[in-house]
């Protein structure tokens, strides 16, 4: 199944190649296949903030080369070029507070820095380093793919009908995706029957993204309105709900792109089963319980304007992107270290002692 995989891993949306950063821009998808070229660290927490990069695997690939190409501009201004990378660091890091892969990526590159040796080439090491932490994502994708694919043969098989809410797909990760990975192996086996993709409001994350990517790889993709998920679970034999994290909590409380919770709420009243899939990098065990996570809120004006077209004036919106959905709705978390069925504490500790499985 790894080749048939492989070989279904068509989109990238994050490629190191000539010692600077490439990123398709996902503000401008489906629409427009445009890729822009980063060479500061600088640069790329912008596009962090902005949007062109995003999803929590993809957050952190991103940021883990910003740092190379941070190492690269402080080490050729010379002096005490770690000091000064501290700046880096702290510029990278406030970029967007939810995704843990973010402060997991800095933290490893950090790390790295910390044990360099005298003989050592900063450089070369650091890029090593970044080049792992996007293979390494991308070898998580194949492995959750597979584990996920066998909980739905086993408690479901035949064709299925799954939803999915944002984009945690090749655009959100280094591979082929996470919640979109386990859905493009399900649909290699012949389990999908049809996705049903939120088109995730305010920022369409669904209907642009999500719905490419699938139709991009001829998957049976229906768009519909975050709204009508109950109704679609109520009358469209919906069996799964699948979708993607961007902190899981020592508990296993799931921060996820707004509208996860109430997609779980549904679930759970239509007897749907619910699935996250998530590398081991968006577990944070220093978080004891969801509350805790900071959920990002952005602008009013990505709920108030549609297109650059105003569609509501004269009122205050509250805009978070981010919510937590509670472990004890939650029927399985699958990550490249194993599956938890029905999470808590005692369980995500005993996952986190675990190597990763390939
Ligand atoms: O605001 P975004 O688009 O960065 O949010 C992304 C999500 O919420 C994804 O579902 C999550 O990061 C998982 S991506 C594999």
């Amino acid at each position: 199944m790894r080749e048939q995989l492989l070989a279904a891993e068509k989109v990238t949306a994050i490629a190191w190649r000539d010692g600077a950063l490439h990123l398709l821009d996902q503000r401008v998808l489906p629409f427009e296949e445009s890729w822009r070229s980063y060479h500061t660290a600088a640069d790329v927490a912008e596009a962090i903030r902005r949007m062109v990069v995003r999803g929590a695997p993809a957050i952190g690939i991103a940021a883990a080369y910003a740092v190379v190409l941070a190492v690269r501009a402080r080490l050729a201004a010379g002096g005490d070029w770690r000091a000064a990378l501290q700046e880096d660091f702290a510029l990278l890091a406030a970029t967007r507070p939810t995704a843990v892969n973010l402060f997991w990526a800095l933290n490893r590159m950090r790390d790295r820095l910390d044990r360099l040796k005298e003989r050592d080439d900063p450089l070369a090491v650091m890029e090593a380093e970044a080049v792992g932490i996007h293979q390494s994502d991308r070898e998580a994708n194949l492995t959750m793919a597979q584990l996920g694919v066998e909980l739905i043969r086993k408690h479901q098989g035949n064709l299925q009908n799954l939803l999915t809410h944002c984009n945690a797909g090749a655009l959100a990760t280094g591979g082929f995706g996470t919640a979109l990975g386990v859905i493009r192996a399900a649909h290699l086996e012949g389990l999908v029957g049809r996705v049903y993709a939120d088109e995730t409001r305010p920022w369409l994350q669904g209907s642009r993204l999500t719905a490419w990517e699938l139709a991009t790889d001829g998957i049976p993709v229906t768009v519909s309105a975050d709204s009508a998920a109950a109704h679609l679970m109520k009358t469209r034999g919906i069996t799964w709900v699948i979708v993607g994290a961007d902190r899981i909590a020592a508990n296993g409380d799931v921060a996820n792109k707004i509208g996860t919770y109430q997609l779980a709420v549904n679930a759970m009243h239509h007897g749907v089963r619910f699935m996250v899939v998530a590398p081991s990098s968006t577990i944070d065990m220093a978080m004891e319980h969801g509350d805790d996570i900071v959920l990002e809120e952005r602008d009013a004006s990505e709920l108030l304007e549609l297109g650059g077209q105003r569609m509501a004036g004269g009122v205050e919106a509250f805009n978070p992107v981010f919510d937590v959905t509670p472990a004890d709705l939650i029927d399985f978390i699958v990550t490249e270290k194993g599956v938890i069925d029905r999470p808590d504490a005692a369980k995500m500790a005993q996952l986190m002692c675990r190597k990763r499985l390939h």
